[in-house]
């Protein structure tokens, strides 16, 4: 067994978006913290969120307002407690973003802060910055102030492999590797902002860093996880040949854009009241029922009815990518069908970040802290990221006064070696059986025949590895197998599970499923 080497800090914070940086920041205040990051300080999911952050700021607008969409949308399974949180604590801390550097777009005579609308949302309350560069705006603010925070050590290029817990089932903190050295990291803290999932998927709109690695971490460290069933499929991704699966924010559509079949007909009236603006999930499963009566491979999103100046002023990420490949949004129809975005289910935590393992909390993505229920609505993530982020920066402080017996290195695992191409190929067959069979609409066949082809590749499970590419494969099949169990479990439709065989929601249903240590419970 190779020995690993060892340093001690007070909390570790894993990942850097804004909930690893926000949350960083808050406890830098009063303790010293050390940021892993699996690339660099700046790749994160947030980095690439366009369409904004969710607060309700304007006049008109309100909490209750925002807590009432944002039940909606989760369809019956959000925590009630959660969402009160959010969106009371949401204003304020958006305050401090920009307290922090943020520059959100303004307008008017007044120079107002300018809100948009996206799916689901009863009121314009979405912030955004240089247009549809939200996310980036808001890491470069959060990014430049870890930086030049004394208190912080960032570690970039580090991959975490595994969370080490005490007897008592305490996390000390965590294994990692390092310009190829294994190393063991000591804290009285553990913060998991390590994302999401996406890349369980072979379209996705997230970065391919986005491996499920805290969730299988945090899994084999005994913590619960909690409605893995429910993904969201963002409805409008770019798909055109030679490009990447690009997300086409739904401010386009907040904006005005429509959805068009491959025969041109506009088709979400019949599909829903609130039309292009109905909560994600129902639009996406209509652009997937317009593609397969239609035999085509997309839709169109079509906003050429707007001021050519409006588009690119308001949308110049989205207009330059597209303009790349020779889309012109103003005057084109932009092809798009729905990816993976966003998993609404994690690590359970408690209103304050905090996970059944004890020191271990998770924020972000990879949390389940009860906001979303069955299906998040836009823009609430990168608020649900600051709102807990805070108060986990609230709780650890707890954490630090208590005496924590450092237990001695843990071992390390015998390490075997794997060629990298049969990883790459068993990564990307996963990828697809995870399209094909857990995807926007499933089935108890489809579950079962994704199960079984997982099943075929379970045994790795059981071996070390010795590369972040052979981790990340174990990580995204953990997390993979934990999806389509719970899928399976769940006969019903809800939110971001649809069920072709069981296409209603069921009051009976009104439940979570949750997994510890191998076993899901339904509770
Ligand atoms: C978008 O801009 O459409 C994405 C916003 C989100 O997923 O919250």
């Amino acid at each position: 067994p190779e020995q690993a080497t060892v340093h001690d800090t007070e909390v570790i914070v894993v990942g850097t978006g804004i909930a690893g940086l926000y949350t960083a920041l808050k406890i830098a205040e009063y303790a010293d913290v050390v940021i892993l990051c699996k690339k660099g300080l700046t790749e994160s999911n947030t980095n690439r969120a366009q369409g904004g952050i969710a607060a309700a700021i304007a006049e008109g607008d309100s909490p209750d307002l925002h807590r009432e969409d944002t039940l909606m949308a989760g369809a019956g399974l959000n925590s009630l407690t959660a969402v009160d949180v959010l969106v009371h604590d949401g204003p304020d801390l958006v305050e401090d973003l920009i307290q922090l550097g943020t520059q959100f777009d303004k307008e008017g005579e007044d120079d107002h802060l300018a809100l948009t609308k996206e799916g689901a949302h009863s009121r314009r309350r979405i912030l955004h910055a240089n247009g549809d560069a939200t996310g980036a705006e808001i890491v470069r603010a959060l990014a430049a102030q870890v930086r030049q925070n004394p208190r912080i050590t960032v570690i970039e290029n580090a991959f975490a492999i595994d969370l080490i817990t005490a007897e008592n089932g305490s996390c000390k903190g965590l294994l990692y590797e390092h310009e190829g050295a294994l190393r063991y990291i000591r804290s009285k803290a553990t913060v998991l902002a390590t994302g999401g999932a996406g890349r369980m998927y072979r379209y996705t709109t997230n970065p391919d860093v986005t491996t499920a690695d805290g969730f299988a971490m945090a899994y084999r460290a005994g913590a619960q996880l909690q409605d893995l069933e429910f993904i969201q499929f963002h409805p409008t991704v770019l798909v055109y040949p030679g490009a990447p699966r690009f997300l086409i924010s739904e401010a386009v559509r907040g904006e005005g854009a429509v959805l068009r079949n491959a025969a041109g007909e506009r088709f979400m009236p019949a599909y829903h009241a609130l039309e292009e603006l109905a909560p994600r999930d129902i639009v996406a499963r209509a652009i997937v029922s317009e593609i397969e009566k239609t035999k085509s491979t997309y839709v169109y999103l079509d906003i050429t009815h707007q001021p050519p100046e409006l588009i690119k002023s308001r949308f110049p990420t989205i207009y330059a990518f597209c303009l790349s490949y020779g889309l012109d949004m103003t005057t084109d129809w932009i092809p798009v069908a729905p990816a993976q975005h966003y998993v609404m289910g994690g690590v359970k935590t408690d209103l304050y970040g905090e996970t059944n393992v004890r020191r271990l909390f998770a924020c972000g993505e990879v949390s389940c802290t009860g906001v979303h229920g069955a299906n998040r609505l836009a823009s609430n993530s990168l608020s649900e990221a600051i709102v807990f982020g805070k108060r986990i920066a609230e709780r650890v402080q707890a954490f630090l006064d208590e005496p924590c017996e450092h237990i001695g290195l843990p071992t390390v695992p015998t390490r075997y070696p794997s060629p990298v191409e049969m990883i790459e190929d068993r990564k990307l067959h996963l990828q697809k059986v995870m399209v094909r069979y857990v995807g926007v609409k499933r089935t108890k066949e489809s579950l079962e025949r994704a199960l079984a082809e997982m099943g075929r590749l379970a045994p790795m499970l059981s071996h070390a590895y010795s590369k972040p590419s052979e981790w990340e494969f174990i990580n995204l099949l953990t997390a993979a197998m934990l999806t389509a169990q719970a899928a399976l479990l769940r006969e019903e439709s809800r939110g971001g599970h649809y069920r072709n065989d069981f296409p209603k929601q069921d009051e009976q249903w009104l439940k979570h499923i949750v997994f510890q240590h191998g076993i899901g419970v339904i509770e």
